[in-house]
């Protein structure tokens, strides 16, 4: 088990998660998938937490996918509803630790009520800066590229953008994370090894985690644990060790 006294001053700027096994941690305890959810946002409280308490400045959660849209109707509405009162039920915590929510996705495409909360509490933390808290909320990585090539042809045609200066960072101001730098940290809980179609530009150099736990049980210490495991790796970004030391 690891403390938050053996990690080091290299603290991963960027966190993001994929919260996976919601679903399978119910069905072990025969419960249903709802419960399974809701006990999810106790664990997206404590990674939220832990993460602010550690001095992490950019923590961003996979929280409904473009594909979940096509899980059964009463899931899709329990998540949202979750959506909402985790919203009303947080925002204190929020504003007591000095965190900004940010969301990223197709945002129009949530029901009215879920986006009216979700633009109130990101109004409302908006000067905070401790940490930023992300909630990727219909987001798809593939749509968000879609987006950008979209956007950034438009600009090429309209002459605002010349096609050969066309760079990394041009293509980073086009994408939903704009104000958000590259993943350093990648962690998917339930033992899946996938990506999922969950920031495939970002996470370009990000060190990839896998743990068996499931996301109702993901803990401080599991948070901690995957820091632990981050801070022993070489990160080389393509140099060889010896240019590195
Ligand atoms: C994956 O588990 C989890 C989700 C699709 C949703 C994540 C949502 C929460 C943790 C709760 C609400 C979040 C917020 C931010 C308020 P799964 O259902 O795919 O699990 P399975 O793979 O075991 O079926």
């Amino acid at each position: 088990m690891v403390d938050k006294k053996q990690l080091n001053d290299n603290i991963p700027q960027h966190v993001a998660i994929i919260m996976d096994g919601n679903g399978r941690w119910a069905k072990k305890q025969g419960l249903f998938r709802s419960v399974g959810h809701e006990k999810g946002t106790k664990a997206v409280r404590e990674a939220v937490e832990s993460c602010a308490e550690i001095g992490v400045k950019y923590l961003t959660l996979y929280a409904f996918s473009t594909e979940n849209w096509n899980r059964p109707k009463l899931e899709v509405d329990t998540l949202m509803k979750l959506l909402v009162t985790s919203l009303k039920k947080e925002i204190k915590t929020l504003q007591e630790n000095n965190i900004k929510l940010n969301a990223i996705g197709n945002l129009q495409s949530l029901p009215g009520k879920a986006r009216k909360e979700l633009m109130e509490v990101i109004e409302k933390t908006k000067s905070n800066d401790h940490m930023t808290l992300t909630l990727a909320l219909s987001y798809g990585s593939r749509e968000e590229l879609i987006k950008t090539i979209e956007e950034i042809s438009i600009k090429v045609k309209n002459g605002v953008i010349s096609p050969h200066l066309i760079n990394e960072s041009v293509i980073n101001e086009h994408l939903y994370t704009k104000n958000l730098p590259d993943v350093d940290l990648l962690i998917r809980t339930s033992g899946e090894k996938r990506i999922s179609n969950f920031l495939l530009w970002q996470i370009a150099y990000a060190e990839l985690y896998f743990t068996e736990i499931l996301w109702p049980d993901f803990r401080k210490e599991h948070l901690f644990e995957a820091i632990y495991n981050y801070q022993k790796r070489e990160r080389r970004f393509g140099k060889t060790s010896e240019q590195l030391s």
